[in-house]
C-alpha cells in the first residue's frame, strides 16, 4: 500500500489539478463533454461499498471516464497496491488526461487518452475487469451529433444487445458499451442521473438491468441535495453484478441520506420490477411490508441474532498455531480446526474459503481442538500426546484449563458468517476497529476478540443457503455505522474500547430487519 502521507499528497495535488483544469474551461465546454467531477468523500464511499461486494480478491479496475481520477484515488486508499492487478482509465480530453497521467505515473494506472465508446473491449475474459466504477459524462442526446448517435447505438447493441433509443444520453451508452469489459461476476457502480428511472428512453436500460445482469441496488439521492458543486442534476448510484439474475433475486432500493446511511430502503424482486414503470417511487411505492416500518426501525440485534463471544482457549500461544507449527509438532489434521487471526491481521472484512471451508487468508491459523481422552491420544497420536505432555505443567494448570475436562478441551462453537470485533486497543483506532463486521464465508471459528452472531428465526430462514442473502445481511450490518457502535460500547482507561455481547444486542438494526420483509 502507498504510505498514507503519499496518498494524501497525491490527493491534494489531484484536487488542485481538478480545480485549475475546471477553471480553464468555460461552462459550455465542460457541458459538452460532461466534465463534472465526483466529490472525494462520495468516491471513497462508493469504493468502500464496492470493496464490500468484491471481497478480498485481487482487483482489475476500470474507470471509463476517469477525469483526474477521483475513483482511482479512492481505490488506492482501500486496496493494497499488491492486490491491484490492473487499473485502466479512459479520458477523451487531453486537458484532463495529461495532468492525470503525470500525477499517477508512479502507480499502476494505465491511462488511455481515447474515446471509451470507440475502444475495443478485450476479447479474453482474463483481460477484462472485475471492478468498474464510473461517473460517466452526462451529455444529453440533443448535444450528440446524428452520426455519433447512430454509432453509439450500434456499439451498445454489439456490446450488450441493448437497443437504446435516440433520446438516450451518452451516460446510458457508457453503461451498455461497458458491458463487454466486465468479467463474469464483475461488480459495477455507476453514478448517473436518476432520470433514466422514469423517462421513456430509460426502458431499454432498465430492461438490461433486470435481465442481462444482476441489479444489486439503486441508491437515489434526495434531489435537494445535489452531489455536484457545479452541475444541477438528481443522481443515483446503480450497483450491478455481471451475472444473470436468479429468479428470486431481490433488488435493494434506497433513498436519501447517503449510500451508507440512507433515509429509507426496501427490497423488490426482479419480477415485481417492470422496465416501463416509474422507479423513482421506490422504496416508498413498495408494499408497506417491504419498507422499513416503525417496528423494523426498533428491532435490535438481540432480536435478530444470538450473540456469543468467541472462545477463550486459556492459552492462545499453546492452542493456536500456524500450519507449519502444527506440522512441526506432529498434530494430526483431525485435531485441528481453522480459527481466524485477530481482525487487525485480516486484509479484508470478508473471509473467503476453499472447498473444504478453510479460510483463504494470509495469516491462517489452526486451533488444537481435541476431546479424546489422554490414553487414546497416547495410543494413536504419540506426537500430539508429547506436545500436550509438555504443556501440562504450565498450561494445564492455568485458570481456564484447570477447570476443564480434559484440560485441553476447547469450548464448543459452531462457525457463523457474521462476526463483530469486540475490542479496539487504542482510542484513535476505535473508529476503524470497534464493531467492525466481518463476513466469514469459511468454517473457521474465532477467539474472544470477536463476537459471533448466529441468526435467529426468521432471519435464519431468510438467509437459507443463499450466499447473496447472507451478503445482504452483512451489508445491512455494516450500515449500522461506527458512530452507533461506539456509542453502544465502552471506553476504558488508556483508550481500550470494548463492546460486550449484551451491548451489541441492544443496538437497533432496521436495515437488517427490513430484509425480513422479503420473506
Ligand atoms: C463526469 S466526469 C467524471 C470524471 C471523474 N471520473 C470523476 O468522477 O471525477 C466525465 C469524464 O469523462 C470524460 N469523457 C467524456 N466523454 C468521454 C468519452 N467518450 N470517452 C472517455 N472519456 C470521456 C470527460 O472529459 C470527463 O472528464
Amino acid at each position: 500500500m502507498l504510505a498514507v502521507e503519499q496518498l494524501e499528497r497525491l490527493e491534494q495535488r489531484r484536487l488542485a489539478i481538478q480545480q485549475s483544469q475546471d477553471r480553464a474551461r468555460s461552462a459550455q465546454q465542460r457541458n459538452r463533454l460532461g466534465q463534472f467531477a465526483t466529490a472525494a468523500p462520495l468516491a471513497l464511499e462508493m469504493l468502500q461499498f464496492a470493496r464490500g461486494l468484491l471481497g478480498s480478491q485481487p482487483v482489475r479496475f476500470l474507470d471509463p471516464a476517469i477525469g483526474t481520477g477521483a475513483f482511482y484515488a479512492a481505490l488506492l486508499r482501500l486496496w493494497p497496491i499488491a492486490r491491484i492487478s490492473a487499473a485502466i482509465g479512459f479520458e477523451i480530453d487531453a486537458h484532463y488526461a495529461q495532468p492525470c497521467r503525470r500525477l499517477w505515473r508512479a502507480t499502476p494506472l494505465e491511462l488511455r487518452c481515447e474515446d471509451f465508446t470507440a475502444a475495443a473491449a478485450p476479447a479474453q475474459q482474463q483481460a477484462r475487469v472485475n471492478l468498474l466504477i464510473c461517473n460517466p459524462p452526462y451529455v444529453r442526446h440533443h448535444h450528440l451529433q446524428r452520426v455519433d448517435k447512430a454509432r453509439l447505438q450500434q456499439r451498445s447493441m454489439q456490446a450488450s444487445g441493448v437497443r437504446l433509443s435516440g433520446m438516450a444520453g451518452l451516460y446510458a451508452h457508457f453503461i451498455t458499451t461497458a458491458h463487454c469489459w466486465m468479467r463474469e461476476d464483475a461488480i459495477a457502480g455507476w453514478l448517473i442521473p436518476s432520470e433514466f428511472m422514469d423517462v421513456n428512453y430509460g426502458h431499454a436500460l432498465k430492461h438490461y438491468l433486470l435481465n442481462a445482469v444482476t441489479l444489486l441496488r439503486i441508491h437515489r439521492f434526495d434531489p435537494m441535495q445535489c452531489q455536484f458543486r457545479d452541475a444541477l442534476v438528481s443522481s443515483a448510484i446503480v450497483w450491478l453484478r455481471n451475472r444473470k439474475p436468479a429468479p428470486t433475486h431481490q433488488v435493494e432500493f434506497s433513498y436519501g441520506g447517503s449510500l451508507s446511511q440512507p433515509q429509507s430502503r426496501g427490497l423488490a424482486t426482479v419480477h415485481q420490477l417492470q422496465p416501463q414503470a416509474r422507479w423513482t417511487g421506490y422504496p416508498a411505492a413498495l408494499p408497506a411490508a417491504r419498507r422499513v416500518t416503525r417496528d423494523v426501525a426498533a428491532t435490535t440485534l438481540g432480536a435478530l441474532f444470538r450473540i456469543k463471544r468467541g472462545i477463550a482457549t486459556g492459552a492462545n500461544a499453546f492452542f493456536i498455531m500456524t500450519a507449519a507449527q502444527a506440522a512441526e509438532r506432529g498434530i494430526p489434521r483431525e485435531c485441528l480446526r481453522p480459527i481466524l487471526p485477530s481482525a487487525r491481521r485480516l486484509d479484508s472484512d470478508q473471509v473467503p474459503a476453499n472447498e473444504d471451508g478453510e479460510p483463504l487468508i494470509a495469516h491462517a491459523l489452526w486451533l488444537l481442538d481435541c476431546r479424546l481422552p489422554e490414553v487414546e491420544i497416547r495410543a494413536h497420536y504419540p506426537s500430539l500426546w508429547r506436545y500436550l505432555d509438555e504443556g501440562r505443567a504450565a498450561v494445564g494448570r492455568g485458570y481456564l484449563c484447570a477447570r476443564r475436562t480434559p484440560w485441553y478441551a476447547q469450548e464448543r462453537r459452531e462457525p457463523t458468517a457474521f462476526l463483530c470485533t469486540y475490542m479496539a486497543r487504542r482510542r484513535e483506532r476505535a473508529d476503524a476497529d470497534a464493531g467492525r463486521f466481518i463476513f466469514n464465508r469459511s468454517q473457521a471459528i474465532v477467539a474472544n476478540s470477536y463476537l459471533m452472531l448466529y441468526p435467529r428465526e426468521p432471519l435464519a430462514r431468510y438467509i437459507g443457503a443463499d450466499p447473496q442473502h447472507a451478503r445482504c445481511v452483512w451489508q445491512a450490518l455494516k450500515s449500522i455505522g461506527s458512530a452507533a457502535m461506539i456509542a453502544a460500547g465502552r471506553v476504558y482507561g488508556g483508550g481500550l474500547y470494548k463492546l460486550e455481547p449484551r451491548e451489541l444486542t441492544a443496538i437497533t438494526a432496521p436495515s437488517v430487519a427490513a430484509l425480513l420483509n422479503a420473506i
